[in-house]
């Protein structure tokens, strides 16, 4: 078996992102050793889903803490004493920074199309009900690396659905994480397996190892 990349999953709610990472993990398709679960509220369920794991978890909840700064801060300490290379947010609905030792190191599934229907107040269901509102016939869902704006930075899988005329927002937000399940574990393969290429904001697939391409330092930087 490949050696297994050591990762800290963040969420705030239910946890079935995390779930689906940890069942892959179990089915031994996925070789990422989730070394902590990092929850932003106390009653999130996926804290039960760690345990029942044997994960370690850790409570932040923003509130106690005055900045996203400090809240950064708070969050990337444990992240690094558990060893973890990579950050996986799942579900998580609070703003972080990025850390430069973390820097393409955070990937984040949101449930749209990115730049489509994200940013401030935009998450979980309330995106799925403006997708119904504003009468567009696709949506899906996109995996992208965070940078220190809201839903932004480079994109490294999308997937379309279709909304379809009897769509709630409960039937749509099924089959957009169905589609979730399926290119957020892509998304983490290709990273562990060292197999993203990162020009700009384009991320490109690649067979092998990718070369650590140096960036074009825009003014500014
Ligand atoms: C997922 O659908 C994810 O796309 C969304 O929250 C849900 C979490 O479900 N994330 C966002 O809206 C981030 N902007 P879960 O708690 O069951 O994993």
């Amino acid at each position: 078996m490949a050696e297994e990349f050591p990762v800290a999953v963040l969420l705030s709610g239910d946890g079935t992102t995390l779930q689906n990472l940890l069942d892959l993990h179990d089915g031994g398709e996925l070789d990422i050793d989730v070394r902590l679960v990092i929850s932003s509220r106390r009653d999130a369920y996926g804290l039960q889903r760690a345990h029942n794991h044997g994960i370690a978890t850790l409570v932040l909840p923003r509130g106690r803490f005055d900045s996203v700064a400090d809240y950064t801060r708070a969050v990337f300490d444990p992240v690094r004493d558990a060893g973890a290379r990579l950050v996986i947010l799942a579900g998580f609905m609070v703003q972080i920074g990025v850390p430069k030792d973390f820097r393409h190191r955070i990937l984040n599934v949101h449930p749209a199309l990115i730049p489509a229907f994200c940013g401030k107040g935009m998450y979980g269901h309330f995106v799925h009900e403006a997708v119904l509102e504003s009468g567009v016939k696709i949506t899906g869902c996109t995996v992208h690396f965070v940078d220190d704006e809201y839903d932004h930075g480079p994109i490294v899988l999308q997937s379309a659905v279709p909304v379809l005329d009897d769509d709630t927002p409960d039937t749509l937000a099924e089959r957009v994480q169905a589609e979730e399940r399926r290119i957020y574990p892509e998304a983490v393969r290709l990273f562990i397996e060292d197999r993203l290429k990162i020009t700009g904001n384009r991320v490109r697939g690649v067979d092998g190892p990718s070369a650590e391409t140096p960036q074009p330092q825009s003014k500014g930087e």
